[in-house]
């Protein structure tokens, strides 16, 4: 099938070089031309395990091809949109500028009876309203929400475990059967697939990402009455997964959640909610949300108390930036952020990170950022571990005591092994336990 594919960040991209592995002709538009050049060239933007091959395979086959000029969208059957829907600057609400600007983009180029895919992630009631939109060309709207986790990209997108199409009930079966041939090969192996209308599969992914934060939250709740107690919330965590309905997934205390994707999916949907007169029945979202912030301040609080209440002028080595392993992607980070906390407050902090530095420097470019392990340890005075990277929780106590200048990690993940940590002449501490 021709595909365009409106978007080409960690979402777009990914898709825009999977639906060519699978055989359609994709073209990927972005405004951002360096975006576009990276991506034309066989290199990727963003760090994303996989997406290199795919988009070399892709490139190379004549399949896929990128730009900045949305009138080539015009000989595509079924068009993707995949653009950010950020927090708004002004709130707590979804920007949908660039959803709304990707339409009036396509619009001029939309063919009578082609389809236009949504896939960024909007507050309900958006695909209605785009509908007439696209309509009133004589062209269609399907929303389909997109799962994928930065990391698992790829094979998230290309053997997804559930595919949601929400459809207008006059053409669904039309566009649950053109849907169904750019899945093919999807739906070949049994992929689930719910087909709805546009309200529900809108909120599938609000409810859907709401759920997990407020499991990682809860977990983190936990961690703050473990802590008092004196009890070890891993454990708890172990026993309570054990129980299949509750499930052991997602239940990790430590920094909190962040990224591009669940704090203003939270955020968003609450005020979504608000503004439907429904504002309580998500309220909890809003709890979820400050428990999840506190974590980063009651790390920052941790690491000062160890200095006896003032970290200025002491050496902190920052393990991690991403907010989370696999990815460079440093939107809304607690690793980051708790980088930035503790260097506002004088701390001479040491950042490290496979991946995440370049972002985070165009952050925060105030922060010390070092692409070696050793040097971030060296001469640290407390060592704080906030993205549980492979190379993080492979590291050696002994080796590592011998780089440090003062015995001191604090894990924000609960990935380290305490006790050998402590054999080895380390104060470690964990998150809730
Ligand atoms: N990143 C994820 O893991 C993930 C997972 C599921 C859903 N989503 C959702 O997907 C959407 C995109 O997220 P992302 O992480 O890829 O964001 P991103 O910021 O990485 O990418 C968005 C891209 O859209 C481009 N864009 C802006 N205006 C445009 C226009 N008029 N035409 C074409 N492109 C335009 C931007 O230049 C940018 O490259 C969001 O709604 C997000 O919530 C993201």
């Amino acid at each position: 099938m021709r595909i365009s594919v409106f978007g080409c960040g960690y979402l777009g991209a990914v898709h825009a070089a999977a639906m060519a592995s699978l055989g359609h002709e994709v073209v990927g538009i972005d405004p951002d031309a360096a975006k576009i050049a990276l991506l034309s060239s066989g290199r990727t933007p963003f760090f994303e395990p996989g997406l290199p091959e795919l988009l070399t395979a892709g490139l190379a086959r004549g399949r896929l091809r990128f730009t900045t000029d949305p009138s080539e969208a015009a000989a595509a059957d079924v068009h993707f949109v995949g653009v950010g829907t950020p927090q708004r600057k002004d709130g707590t609400g979804a920007d949908l500028t660039y959803v709304d600007q990707a339409i009036a983009d396509l619009l001029p180029y939309l063919r009578h009876g082609a389809l236009v895919v949504g896939k960024s992630t909007v507050p309900v009631g958006t695909a209605a309203r785009l509908a007439k939109i696209v309509g009133a060309v004589g062209a269609r709207l399907a929303w389909n929400p997109e799962f994928l986790r930065e990391g698992y990209a790829v094979k998230d997108t290309i053997e997804p475990d559930r595919l949601v199409y929400g459809l207008d009930a006059a053409t669904a079966e039309q566009d649950a059967a053109l849907l169904d041939e750019v899945y093919a090969s999807a739906i070949a192996h049994d992929t689930p697939r719910i087909v709805t209308d546009y309200a529900t599969s809108e909120l599938v992914k609000v409810a859907a990402n709401s759920f997990l934060a407020t499991k990682i939250s809860f977990i983190n709740a936990m961690a703050e009455i473990a802590e008092v107690v004196g009890g070890d919330v891993t454990q708890l965590a172990d026993a309570l997964g054990h129980d299949t309905r509750i499930g052991r997934r997602f239940l990790n205390a430590g920094v909190g959640f962040g990224g591009g994707c669940l704090p203003k999916d939270i955020r968003a949907f609450a005020a979504r909610a608000e503004e439907l007169g429904r504002g309580d029945s998500v309220a909890f979202l809003k709890q979820v949300d400050e428990i999840n912030l506190r974590r980063r301040q009651h790390m920052v609080d941790r690491v000062v108390d160890s200095f006896g209440g003032i970290v200025h002028g002491r050496r902190v080595a920052v393990l991690g930036l991403a907010f989370k392993p696999f990815s460079d992607d440093v939107r809304d980070s607690p690793a980051l952020d708790i980088a930035v906390r503790l260097n506002g407050l004088g701390a001479e902090v040491m950042s490290h990170d496979p991946e995440a530095i370049p972002n985070s420097r165009r952050l925060h470019p105030q922060l010390t950022y070092t692409e070696d392990l050793d040097e971030a340890l060296e001469g640290a005075e407390a060592v704080v571990l906030v993205t549980e990277w492979n190379v993080y929780r492979g590291l050696d106590p002994v080796a590592t005591a011998a780089k440090v200048a003062r015995p001191v990690i604090f894990d924000g993940r609960n990935v380290l092994d305490p006790p050998a940590w402590r054999a080895a002449g380390w104060t470690c501490t964990g998150m809730g336990r």
